[in-house]
């Protein structure tokens, strides 16, 4: 099977600006669609429907953790050789790992204690926003979607900001493997960022601070419930999870809200719709396209369908946030829709630690870019705009903007 027989090409650049009708597609065909994945040359398994996607992503017999897969499986093969720092923390280990890992830092990400960080999320957004102010334009992504949430992880986690460029390469290439399949890149992104952690690590194990890094050394010194490769692999996975979601929240965001002008006005005139109207921009457009991989450790069948051992399952939660069956007209986007269970950020044990975070920081920064801006509008046709690769991460290249 290559790319160009898979009869739904998600990949295609029409499908990645407008993804919604190869999703509606899929829905009526199966519960569970076999695709060809064109960057790792690997079949998967897509479920679209809302209850195939939960009932998919809860499913114990589908592990997360590669080392459980049998030898032949092609995934394992093909990642075989990389660094461990994409291998050992949370989203890529099953319990009771991950329940271990996950206990040691959940406490920082709670409602409670993210709340606190409300003034200094207040402070980051202003000050961008100051910077741009009188220019008239913007690319969005850029000078404020970006900046804000990785300020916020770097600052929590205690890695300098100065390296954020760094970070930001790296990671994109982590996220968005080239298609040509050449995974060498990749492996060097990883060992680089895990030569990085070790040299921050060094640091602040001479000299501590209030910061979660200095946390996480304290019980990795301890003894048994953290190893040093576990905790670099843990700090790798919180920085990309914090660069590459919360700004296409607020990127996808802002873009469905200037599609929309009555839902901006309605926003705009009622700004304490802001927590539902962050709801319904990851339900109508989340950042996160698809769920991550999950395999099959052994033949089994799932809604009818026998997947073979160490072949790949994924959950489109896109897909399943428009499944007809669950939302009312699910292609309209309504900033007060009610009830709205959606599941952009996962379901189950590995739901999005960050979740609490995220929302704070999209309804801060948004609510304040509408305040600042009232005559926030595209500065180019939203039809040209261009989506990125990949269909883990769902969000625009740029999103250029005239306020
Ligand atoms: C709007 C922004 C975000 C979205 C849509 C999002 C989405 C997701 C999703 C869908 C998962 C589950 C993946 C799966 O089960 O395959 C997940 C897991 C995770 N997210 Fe987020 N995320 C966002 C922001 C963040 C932020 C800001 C952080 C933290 C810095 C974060 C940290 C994590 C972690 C640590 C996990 C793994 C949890 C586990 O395995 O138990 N996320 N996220």
């Amino acid at each position: 099977m290559s790319t160009s027989t898979n009869r739904h090409d998600l990949w295609a650049p029409e499908a990645r600006a407008n993804p919604l009708p190869v999703y509606a597609r899929m829905r009526q065909e199966a519960p569970l669609v076999r695709l060809f994945d064109p960057y790792y040359k690997v079949p998967i398994w897509m479920a679209t429907r809302y209850k195939d996607a939960v009932e998919l992503i809860r499913d114990p017999r589908f592990t997360k953790d590669m080392r459980k897969l049998p030898d032949s499986s092609p995934s394992k093969q093909l990642r075989s050789g990389e660094s461990d720092v994409f291998n050992q923390h949370m989203l890529s280990v099953d319990p009771p790992d991950h329940t271990r890992l996950r206990t040691l830092v959940s406490k920082a990400f709670t409602p409670r204690r993210v709340e606190e960080l409300r003034p200094r999320i207040t402070a980051i957004s202003h000050r961008l926003l100051d910077a741009v102010q009188t220019s008239g334009s913007m690319d969005l992504l850029d000078a404020y979607a970006f900046p804000l949430p990785v300020t916020v992880i770097a600052e929590m986690l205690g890695v300098p900001q100065e390296d954020q460029d760094q970070f930001r390469e790296w990671t994109n290439i982590v996220i968005n493997p080239p298609l040509d399949g050449d995974l060498q890149n990749v492996r060097k992104a990883g060992m680089q960022f895990a030569q990085y952690f070790q040299g921050m690590m060094a640091k602040r194990r001479a000299e501590p601070r209030d910061d979660l890094l200095s946390a996480l050394l304290a019980v990795e010194e301890q003894g048994d419930r953290l190893s040093p490769m576990e905790l670099t692999s843990m700090l790798f996975l919180l920085l990309v999870a914090g660069h590459e979601t919360t700004v296409n929240l607020i990127g996808n965001g802002v873009w469905a809200l200037l599609n929309h002008p009555e839902q901006l006005e309605r926003l705009r005139a009622n700004p304490a719709l802001i927590e539902s109207a962050v709801e319904e921009m990851l339900r109508f457009r989340g950042p996160v396209e698809t769920s991550t991989q999950r395999w099959a450790t052994q033949e089994l069948e799932f809604r009818g369908q026998v997947i073979p051992a160490g072949e790949t399952v994924v959950a489109s939660l896109l897909a399943a946030d428009h499944d007809p069956e669950h939302f009312a007209e699910p292609e309209r986007f309504d900033i007060a829709r009610e009830p709205n269970r959606h599941i952009a950020f996962g379901f189950g044990i590995h739901f999005c630690l960050g979740a609490p975070l995220a929302r704070l920081e999209g309804t801060i920064a948004i609510n304040l870019l509408l305040e600042r801006m009232p005559r926030l509008r595209f500065a180019e046709d939203p039809a040209r705009l261009r989506w990125r690769d990949g269909i883990l991460v769902n969000g625009l290249q740029r999103l250029p903007v005239a306020f």
